[in-house]
């Protein structure tokens, strides 16, 4: 079905309601996603992007009810990943001639997945193609997120196709982002952005500006997943900009996981002295074996200080806590304060092994952390409440 973004411009994508996880298993989509293709129809016409591989042929069929393929005249693939490219080579097969508009990575990148030599047409930053009165104008946009990635912009309508940028794994019967549910919207932006686009936030500060000083006026952003922002884009590149420059909210998260319930008193004492400490700020407490780790990373961004918890076992830490903090070193989370701490038996190595990995995180990491022997007593509960305190008083700094 093709839906009207704007005069010329179609929605020709998939909405996927099923989904609930991408890229293999590695990022949760509780709410669904969509793969946004879009037909632009002027004097030319162009496709911007196409679908995720499950969906080629439905795709390429729909696409044939609401077009006579061949007269596509260009195909622009802002971004070569499965998720939108997938469904190319089903479609180059009846249009094998069209040429294909990317990046020179682009076409590294579409080679190696598809081992087809279609027509490339390498573009670059300012480069143009003429669809009649109106023109799509490539904008290169490496690592946000592969290094493949550009935009692309329409004069006239002014509507800027971002790919992945500014969007969000939400499936929405509405399409446009005035028809979504404003917290559900921003609350799957807000993932996307920690999970995915954290680590290029200086990319993305760079990104904006450029496009700022372009000139180019803004009316739409068509994204290549979630909602079109078709009422206020601009509202999403200031959360952008915000974001990018080492967000954090008056939040302060306990990460842990626990054998015998020790380290989650711990947790809980902790959480207790914060609040004593401090009652703005908000606390949260993840079990971090058993809570989505996309939904911990989200918690993680949004707030200014991380407290991590693990028993020692086999001198290190429980493996749910070495993967979060895995996956927290991976993301290069600027400005946070953040402490180890955890229950031992015999000899203790998880509050040693915690900092350092939280050093290397690029954390500033409260010296020492709190280790309690065996199950917390009293006093070491008393100790735990003191020890959430002054986390509290070494995140104000
Ligand atoms: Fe939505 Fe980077 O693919």
């Amino acid at each position: 079905m093709a839906i009207q973004v704007k005069n010329n411009v179609w929605w020709v994508g998939k909405t996927d309601w099923e989904l609930r996880k991408f890229h293999g298993s590695e990022y949760s989509t509780h709410r669904g996603t969509s793969y946004n293709s879009y037909l632009v129809r002027e004097e030319k016409t162009a496709l911007i992007d196409t679908v995720w591989r499950p969906f080629a042929d439905e795709y390429v069929d729909n696409l044939a009810k609401t077009i006579d393929l061949s007269k596509i005249d260009f195909v622009v693939a802002n971004h070569a990943e499965i998720d939108h490219s997938g469904a190319l080579p089903e479609l180059m097969e009846r249009i094998p001639e069209a040429p294909v508009y990317c990046t020179a990575n682009g076409v590294k990148s579409l080679k190696g997945h598809y081992h087809r030599d279609w027509n490339f047409v390498p573009v670059k930053t300012g480069d143009r193609i003429s669809l009649g009165s109106k023109e799509l104008i490539f904008i290169e946009a490496p690592m946000l997120h592969w290094p493949d990635s550009m935009f692309c912009y329409l004069t006239g309508d002014n509507i800027l196709f971002s790919n992945d940028a500014f969007g969000q794994h939400y499936a929405t019967s509405g399409l446009f982002n005035d028809l979504a549910d404003p917290a559900e919207l921003f609350a799957e932006c807000v993932k996307y952005y920690a999970n995915i686009l954290t680590p290029f936030s200086p990319l993305v500060l760079k990104k904006i500006a450029e496009f700022v000083s372009l000139s180019l006026p803004l009316d739409i952003i068509c994204t290549s997943h979630g909602v079109i922002w078709r009422d206020n884009p601009m509202q999403i590149v200031e959360r952008y900009l915000a974001w990018a420059d080492a967000y954090r909210e008056n939040r302060i998260a306990i990460l842990y996981d626990t054998m015998w319930n020790g380290t989650r008193v711990l947790a809980e004492q902790m959480a207790k002295g914060v609040v004593e400490a401090d009652p703005s700020v908000t606390v949260e407490l993840f079990n971090v074996a058993t809570t989505d780790k996309n939904d911990v990373i989200t918690e993680v961004f949004k707030s200014k200080g991380i407290m991590v918890g693990s028993p020692t076992i086999n001198r290190s830490v429980l493996s749910s806590v070495a993967a979060i903090l895995d996956q927290i070193h991976g993301l290069q989370f600027k400005g946070k304060k953040a402490a180890g701490f955890g229950c031992y038996g015999w000899s203790g190595e998880s509050v040693t092994d915690i900092n350092e990995r939280l050093g290397k995180a690029g954390f500033d990491v409260m010296p020492d952390g709190f280790k309690a022997l065996w199950n917390p007593d009293e006093k070491s509960r008393d100790d735990a409440v003191r020890f959430g305190r002054s986390f509290a008083e070494f995140c104000r700094g």
